[in-house]
């Protein structure tokens, strides 16, 4: 049995709800022999830890928390049976740590492994997250970060990329479709910058018109400020899909309908509070779709990292060292983050 190196990982864990980490040390588990130990460099904040740190998601925070899904480190040690990496490998971890991944598994034997009813969460459950020195996880949810690939700009791709891209594969996004993306944020700029690399036409809805430039810049050929009933009325009727990644209340979703063209697909990732209202005759005279989409499975993780590095999709961050962590939050917080923040160790 290998032994891992570290034998305390010191992280920044939320005690409590509010924007506010501290240090905090935990004894990792015995290093299992599918498991690999990972020096953490880099670590992205998503708007789920956010959320998940103000118990905001079904009231399930479990404190104390390590928020962090978007990992990037070095191997360090691995278990007896891990094959696919080697010590030293650069590689990332987002959102999910395990899943049983067997044939005979509902969820995982249809690819849709992050609904397993094995899966672990990064965090908020058995195990902790990025905002830390360290991490130990099993092998299957460790990918290595191709070599094109600038290591400081590989963690949002890990749980934000993986995110926006999943139901563009699932869906079938294509070369002339039009797709719509509220919500320029983390998730939002990389799914424009997906949607572009497809040869989608994108349009880019926000309610900060000050984004407008580099909207463009990342593909949008069009920008459409929320609060502007007539860029709105432009649109209307035109969107094949829609990714919704605005924490903007869901009881504006019923708005959104009339964006859409007919058959097209809503498809919600954010998951602000509260509820969305629709009436029948919304579905009935509009034809659309509406579902959901969780993160992305392990072969989604992949496909995302590969098709960054060949078409050269790279996120806009803004680098805090970890023991910034809380300044990090708190101007992620009051949304001025431009558009993805990353720690550094
Ligand atoms: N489904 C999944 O598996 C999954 C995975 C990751 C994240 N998420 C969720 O996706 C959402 C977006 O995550 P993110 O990391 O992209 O967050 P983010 O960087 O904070 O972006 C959220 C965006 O929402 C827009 N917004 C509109 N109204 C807002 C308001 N009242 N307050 C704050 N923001 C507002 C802003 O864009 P504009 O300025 O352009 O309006 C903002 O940039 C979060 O709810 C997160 O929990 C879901
Ligand atoms: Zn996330
Ligand atoms: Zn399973």
């Amino acid at each position: 049995m290998v032994d891992g190196k570290i034998s305390e990982i010191h992280g920044w864990a939320a005690t409590k709800p509010g924007i506010q980490v501290e240090p905090w040390s935990y004894k990792p588990r015995p290093l299992g022999p599918n498991d690999v130990e990972i020096k953490i460099d880099y670590s992205g904040i998503c708007g789920s830890d956010v959320h998940t740190i103000l118990n905001e998601i079904d009231g399930n925070t479990m404190y104390p928390l390590v928020p962090g899904h978007e990992i990037v480190g070095k191997v360090i040690t691995k278990g007896e049976n891990v094959t696919t990496l080697n010590e030293g490998d650069l590689v990332g971890v987002g959102a999910q740590v395990y899943a049983c991944l067997r044939d005979d598994c509902k969820e995982c034997s249809r690819g849709l492994d992050p609904h397993c009813p094995h899966m672990v969460f990064t965090y908020n459950g058995h195990s902790h997250g990025g905002y830390a020195d360290a991490v130990r996880v099993d092998a299957n949810y460790v990918f290595k970060i191709p070599a094109a690939i600038d290591p400081v700009y590989a963690p949002p791709l890990m749980c934000a990329g993986t995110t926006v891209f999943a139901p563009m594969l699932r869906k079938g996004v294509k070369k002339g479709d039009r797709v719509g993306v509220i919500g320029i944020g983390g998730l939002g700029h990389l799914a424009i910058q997906y949607a572009h690399a497809l040869g989608a036409e994108v349009v880019a809805f926000s309610h900060s018109p000050t984004k407008k430039q580099q909207a463009t810049e990342l593909g949008a050929s069009i920008f459409v400020d929320t609060s502007n009933k007539e860029e709105l009325d432009a649109v209307q009727g035109t969107l094949n899909y829609l990714l919704i990644t605005s924490n903007a209340k869901s009881n504006q979703y019923n708005d959104y309908v009339r964006w859409m063209d007919y058959e097209g697909h809503i498809i919600t990732l954010a998951v602000p509070e509260g509820e969305m209202r629709f009436t029948p005759i919304d579905f009935v005279m509009s034809e659309v779709n509406i579902t959901g989409s969780l993160v992305g499975g392990r072969n989604i993780v992949k496909q995302t990292l590969d098709f960054a590095a060949k078409h050269n999709i790279r996120p806009i961050i803004e680098r805090f060292p970890m023991a910034k962590v809380n300044e990090a939050l708190e101007h992620m917080h009051q949304g001025k983050a431009r558009y993805r923040i990353v720690l550094e160790n």
